[in-house]
């Protein structure tokens, strides 16, 4: 068996630990006969979570906040203490720190990127390995004339340190980085938040992937902007994320409108209107406030497990997780995994990426093997995973070739299978992620593991 280099050896209280809550929590997976293995897509969430949210709903009545009734004062109750609570869990200063509600952590970049008063002058610098929706920010940088400027990556898929940070532009500048890939598990030092700031930049962490199973301490992490997605946390509700918010930063951001809810005042007669200050001038419209009122009993949840201990525990799950992809081979000795990313457990989550090969070493096309793992009830993520920096690093595409075959593409034309027929042969455009957390028993490892014996005949 492979064994993965790791920073302590497992632990067998913290695994009985977490058995004892799958059981407790997440016994609809073994209802259910499924391997769920796409933590990074979404968590899931606990019964226990639900059932103090449902008895919340039951016992209280919630009007739109937006009002001086009782029931909206209830909400407007709910949506303040949520906001304080998402503020404490992520130790951020609230003296500081405003914590604004969007739909996602996607919606959290976009309020960013329209908003920042990028100028000619401007850099926005970002880490190759970003989500879609933090490269979608340079549409709004180049729109303003400011220059975009990737950082590369090396072959285990970390920064490569050997090209240095450039320094901000002459106009207001923003460096923006994930705590966690969403690709390949690298977890990227929080000091490049430091060392951004002190190049002048305003920061932009993007910490949708490492929040789920890691402690975020913002006293000691000094970014502006952080984008949270909460279902990847706690897996109900969907459709809620927060923009964490240095305040001195918020106000450098400029609208490029108003809506209901986030206005002090406007006015037909004068064409004159003026934003409410701090959180309130970034929720348009009425916030999901049922969904928010769930927020506290989910950060509650993940408190009780406890931050620490699923850093640990996922550590380990982590390391049987390589150990079984690493180690899955055919009788003729030929591996039939390539994991992407780093083969230790060390300065990583726990999301692998990986590709399949045959008994001659060959790429089997990533559809297919996720098609006959969800046959036998394991759920993997297939694809490029909106993060396609990473990707093209980890998977080598020649970004001449590409930037051909996507040109011969008709629009609306588009799939991955397209582009990897253009490229031809054993090019691989996608990949396979497979991702572990709080409900993650090694039952579920010896599942996949007996995928690939049936896969190769081992
Ligand atoms: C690192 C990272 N950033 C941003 C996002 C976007 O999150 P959402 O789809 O919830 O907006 C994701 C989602 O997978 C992610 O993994």
């Amino acid at each position: 068996m492979t064994t993965i280099a790791r920073s302590r050896p497992s632990d067998p209280d913290l695994a009985r630990t977490f058995e004892d809550l799958r059981a407790r929590e997440f016994s609809r997976l073994d209802e259910n006969g499924y391997v769920y293995l796409d933590y990074t897509g979404s968590a899931l969430y606990a019964v226990s979570h639900l059932r103090d949210h449902e008895d919340f709903l039951q016992h209280h009545v919630l009007g739109n906040p937006h009002s001086e009734n009782p029931a909206s004062a209830v909400a407007t109750r709910v949506v303040e203490d949520t906001r304080r609570d998402v503020l404490d869990f992520f130790g951020a200063d609230p003296a500081e720190y405003t914590a604004i509600f969007t739909a996602n952590a996607s919606a959290a970049l976009k309020l960013v990127g329209e908003s920042y008063p990028f100028t000619g002058g401007s850099r926005f610098t970002l880490l190759a390995d970003a989500h879609n929706s933090v490269n979608g920010i340079r549409v709004y940088a180049e729109q303003k004339g400011a220059e975009t400027r990737y950082l590369p990556l090396d072959a285990e898929l970390r920064r490569d340190t050997s090209v240095p940070i450039p320094p901000a532009g002459e106009g207001p500048s923003l460096f923006s980085f994930p705590a966690q890939s969403n690709f390949s598990g690298v977890r990227h030092p929080l000091e490049l938040a430091e060392e951004a700031k002190a190049l002048g930049y305003d920061v932009l962490l993007d910490a949708a992937a490492y929040v789920p199973t890691s402690e975020l301490d913002l006293g000691a992490v000094p970014a502006d902007f952080v984008c949270v997605s909460f279902y990847k946390m706690f897996g109900f509700p969907t459709g809620i994320g927060a923009l964490i918010a240095r305040r001195e930063a918020l106000g450098k951001l400029q609208r490029p409108w108003f809506s209901g809810g986030t206005v002090e005042y406007v006015t037909v007669a004068t064409r004159t209107h003026r934003l409410l200050r701090g959180a309130g001038a970034f929720e348009d419209g009425t916030t999901n406030f049922l969904g928010i009122a769930a927020v506290q009993s989910g950060l509650a949840f993940l408190r009780d497990v406890g931050m620490k201990r699923v850093t640990s525990r996922v550590e380990d799950l982590t390391a049987r997780l390589l150990e079984v992809l690493s180690g899955a081979a055919y009788p003729n000795g030929q591996p039939a995994v390539c994991v992407y990313g780093p083969l230790s457990t060390e300065e990583r989550g726990g999301t692998v990426s990986f590709n399949v090969l045959d008994a001659d070493g060959h790429l089997v096309p990533y559809g297919e093997i996720e098609r006959a793992a969800g046959a036998v009830g394991i759920a993997l993520r297939g694809g490029c995973f909106c993060n396609p920096g990473a990707a093209e690093q980890a998977l080598g595409l020649p970004a001449g070739a590409m930037l051909d075959c996507l040109g011969e593409i008709p629009e609306g034309d588009f799939s991955l299978k397209k582009l990897a027929d253009c490229l031809g042969g054993d090019v691989p455009v996608g990949a396979l992620r497979a991702s572990v957390s709080i409900p993650t028993t090694d039952a579920d490892l010896d599942r996949l593991e007996a995928f690939f014996s049936d896969l190769t005949g081992a």
